[in-house]
């Protein structure tokens, strides 16, 4: 292989790059500022929930091709190419991105650059800032211009993040210089055949954000479709099945349900108005403010429709809720559609029992003012309502006859629109969905 390289941060894009990197047969030194969790990582142990990445983890540190570190010196003598995979979470109270850690990086990093080596930005980032962190780089690098930056987005899915990496749909590179795109094409040759654009900084930085607005916006307007069926008595999931068979449109993010959550779109769609803003083209994003009301408006939607269904007050009630993950086969809860109606009901007096596969552990430490149980059987026992908030294919494939044995009453909330119907109904269950009559 020739080049090593290195990965700075080992969240979920950071650790996922490194891992599949290394499978690749390239050396990789990962970073991370967080000792505890490069301890875990040299274990073998993963800090997320990912299918099938633990394997590779664990593969390429027995080959001894990946390994970990705390050490920015390290990581600059070690790598020719330094991949930079830091978050850039939601300002507190704002809409726009904060891009501090990126700065951070850059920061501790450069000052150990002594040689010839390209830093490849990776993080989901405010357009503007590659150009910012480039000159930064060159500044503050004792290389100064051997050193050079590069912008390479990344699209990845949590739960199918090693597949998506491995096999991604095309690869973005965004360059200043024919060297830069040399090597990054030279890092991505051994996985085979996938489109490559080349393109400048601003673009590149915004097929990211473009991307991410695109799909919020198909499921939100599926879900405002939803609301629409709602008040005419139609059903979206007829409705979204019909408009999937254009080709045009297409059946993927058209299903309608609790709507998108999690540490990117959420986050993403705002920092992108909030960008546009700034650079005076607000207007032509004023859309995306609408298809984040939408998005919110299903959660309260969705409390509403269990307040419904149990005669109209939650005090006392007992509220059985499936999923607590923002998406079924990950454990992540930030921005979770589940965890915020769960949170919504215990706060108007329901007696809410949570059950997720994954996630458990994390919801329980972020709201230990709610019930917890370890299977979906005991969280319905004795409920007065069942919600399904998160489509595992655990609760997707439960007998309505074994849970209809333990609950008080055989009512269920379907907020994926991910039940069989006409199962559920002929085993006498109270079924109601979003969106549907
Ligand atoms: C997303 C993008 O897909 C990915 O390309 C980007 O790099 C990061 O953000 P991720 O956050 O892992 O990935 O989740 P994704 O699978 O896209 O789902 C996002 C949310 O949309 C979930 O809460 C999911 O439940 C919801 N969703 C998805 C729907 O409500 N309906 C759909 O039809 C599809």
């Amino acid at each position: 292989m020739p080049y090593r390289l290195t990965v700075l941060g080992t969240g979920y894009l950071g650790a996922t790059h490194a891992a599949c990197m290394a499978e690749l047969g390239f050396e990789v030194l990962a970073l991370d500022v967080d000792q505890s969790k490069i301890e875990r990582l040299r274990r073998g142990e993963l800090p997320i929930h990912e299918p099938g990445l633990e394997e590779v983890l664990r593969r390429n540190l027995d080959s001894g091709r990946l390994r970990f570190t705390t050490s920015y010196e390290e990581v600059a003598k070690f790598g020719d190419v330094h991949f930079v995979c830091v978050g850039t979470p939601q300002k507190k109270g704002e809409r726009a991105a904060d891009v501090s850690y990126l700065d951070a990086v850059v920061e501790s990093l450069a000052p150990h650059l002594d040689r010839e080596c390209l830093v490849v930005g990776k993080s989901t980032v405010p357009v503007g800032t590659a150009e910012r962190l480039a000159e930064k780089l060159v500044r503050l690098a004792p290389a100064g211009t051997q050193t050079e930056l590069a912008w390479n987005p990344e699209f990845l899915r949590e739960g199918f993040a090693v597949r998506d990496t491995l096999r991604p749909d095309r690869i973005v590179i965004g360059v200043t210089s024919e060297r830069a795109e040399k090597i990054l094409r030279d890092v991505y040759a051994p996985l085979g055949e996938v489109p490559i654009v080349v393109t400048d900084f601003p673009t590149a930085e915004l097929v990211k954000s473009a991307a991410n607005a695109f799909l919020a916006t198909k499921i939100s307007f599926i879900n405002a479709m939803a609301e629409v069926c709602e008040a005419a008595g139609g059903d979206v999931t007829q409705l979204s099945a019909a408009l999937a068979y254009d080709e045009r449109i297409g059946g993927r993010y058209l299903n309608a349900g609790l709507g998108f959550g999690g540490g990117c779109l959420p986050k993403d769609i705002r920092a992108f108005t909030a960008r546009a803003d700034e650079l005076g083209a607000g207007h032509a994003l004023a859309f995306l403010r609408e298809v984040d009301e939408i998005n919110l408006r299903r959660r309260a939607r969705m409390v509403g429709l269990a307040g419904e269904v149990l005669g109209g007050s939650f005090g006392g009630r007992r509220v059985a809720v499936l999923g607590a993950a923002f998406k079924p086969n990950s454990d992540d809860i930030r921005d979770s559609p589940a965890l915020d109606v769960a949170v919504k009901i215990a706060e108007l007096g329901g007696l809410v029992t949570l059950y997720d596969p994954a996630a458990l552990a994390n919801a329980r430490a972020a709201h230990p003012q709610l019930g917890y149980a370890e299977s979906a059987l005991e969280a319905a026992s004795g409920a007065e309502v069942v919600l399904l908030l998160t489509e595992w294919q655990e609760f997707v494939s439960l007998d309505p006859e074994d849970l209809g044995a333990v609950v008080a009453a055989r009512v269920i909330v379907d907020g994926r629109n991910a039940l069989d119907v006409e199962l559920w109904r002929g085993a006498g269950w109270h079924y109601r969905a979003l969106g549907r009559p």
